[in-house]
């Protein structure tokens, strides 16, 4: 860091120095850490995606806990640049930490924390509107439409895939997987075919019962398949949705090989993590099918997409922001904050990190715990009771 960093400052006196490393929504998320005596320091730099130099003069001598983003490499460099200053707190604000190294901070003794619960719906509704955009073709025919090129209507215009009565295939049935599911086979009323480890009773349970309402209402009903693979998934969805955690069992999940298992029209949609697909082989396959179409939230070398994807007519490229709705966003800093304001006071851990209804209530006071640690167990931190 050659010159200082911009920050904002919020109650200066406050005991505990607490940083975010971006603006982050809303202002519910400063005033809880204002309220319990916080300094709030609020990285302003003009520059997207802070280095790890960048942090480490954030940080300074004397830091108290730590709010950080997705695009930044939390490792064992900048957790024990934090533990030397004093701190015993981190949380990303997302759902997802393949960007942290959780057992270099367990090693610091310091909790990271998490944002699940609040954008399983907003995150599994950015995928229902790729598959659709996608499927009919909406942003070729929006770019068409601007180009000045309608000059009337024609049977082959733009013409794409009707989802009613195909089936949607969901790699990785967790919560936004499962909600993603639901709204596809609720709103499209198509058949699921699921790949996970783990069966999703619940969601089983829901398209059966969904079909039965369908059927006492004399329309076609949908049904349900957990596939034993998940080429069996490839092979027979029209729609497919990616929601596995990024790990490296599924690095490269989709690539050359499984691609060529799949549809010739198939639609593939992607909100999880970019390295999930090759996006290499990806692009080579979007040329040589013109009628297979992905929707991509997220890409392999973010913020950069491989040469040739933002040429490809049959792409609908958006930059991550599946969680990217008010109520989500907003929520996501408040769970962040909390989960480092819970550290810094010695709070318990909540016991259910999905059930977090209770921390985003703005007409009460939240209750006094850590929404979610994901490093709790082996900290030996302790669980609410509440
Ligand atoms: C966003 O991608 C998140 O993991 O929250």
């Amino acid at each position: 860091m050659a010159k200082p960093i911009s920050i904002e400052v919020w109650n200066p006196s406050g005991k505990y120095r607490v940083i975010s490393t971006k603006p982050m929504p809303g202002t519910r998320w400063i005033k809880l850490l204002t309220d319990q005596d916080c300094r709030v320091e609020i990285c302003t730099e003009k520059k997207t995606i802070l280095s790890v130099e960048d942090i480490l003069a954030l940080i300074g001598t004397k830091c108290d806990g730590v709010i950080g983003q997705l695009t930044e490499d939390w490792g064992e460099v900048l957790f024990s640049a934090l533990k030397n200053a004093g701190g015993t707190t981190f949380s990303n604000m997302a759902v997802g930490y393949n960007n942290v190294d959780v057992d270099a901070a367990t090693k610091y003794g310091i909790a990271v924390g998490n944002t699940p619960g609040v954008l399983t719906e907003t995150t599994a509704e950015l995928a229902a509107s790729l598959s659709l955009s996608a499927a009919r073709r909406i942003v070729e025919a929006d770019q068409f439409m601007r180009a000045g090129l309608y000059d009337g209507w024609l049977p082959n215009l733009f013409v794409g895939n009707l989802l009613k009565g195909q089936t949607v295939g969901v790699i990785g049935a967790g919560r936004i997987g499962s909600a993603y599911a639901r709204m596809m086979v609720e709103g499209f009323k198509m058949n699921l075919i699921y790949y996970d480890l783990y069966q999703s009773t619940r969601l089983e349970k829901f398209v059966t019962a969904y079909g039965q309402f369908l059927k006492a209402n004399g329309e076609q009903p949908v049904a349900w398949k957990r596939a034993a693979t998940m080429e069996d998934v490839l092979r027979e969805a029209d729609v497919i949705s990616l929601h596995p955690i990024l790990d490296k069992t599924t690095y490269h999940l989709i690539n050359k090989e499984s691609l060529a298992i799949m549809k010739k029209e198939a639609v593939l949609v992607n909100c999880s993590r970019g390295p999930v697909i090759n996006e290499v082989d990806l692009v080579e396959h979007l040329r040589v099918n013109p009628m297979f179409r992905v929707g991509l939230d997220v890409f392999e070398d973010e913020p950069y997409m491989k040469p040739g994807l933002a040429e490809m007519k049959n792409a609908v490229v958006v930059p991550h922001i599946a969680s990217a709705s008010k109520w989500t966003r907003e929520g996501m800093a408040t769970l962040a904050a909390l989960n480092v304001l819970g550290k810094i006071k010695g709070y318990p851990v909540w016991a259910n990190p999905n059930q977090v209804e209770p921390f985003l209530d703005e007409n009460s006071v939240p209750p006094p715990a850590s929404p979610s640690i994901v490093n709790a167990k082996k900290l030996g931190l302790p669980t609410s009771k509440l």
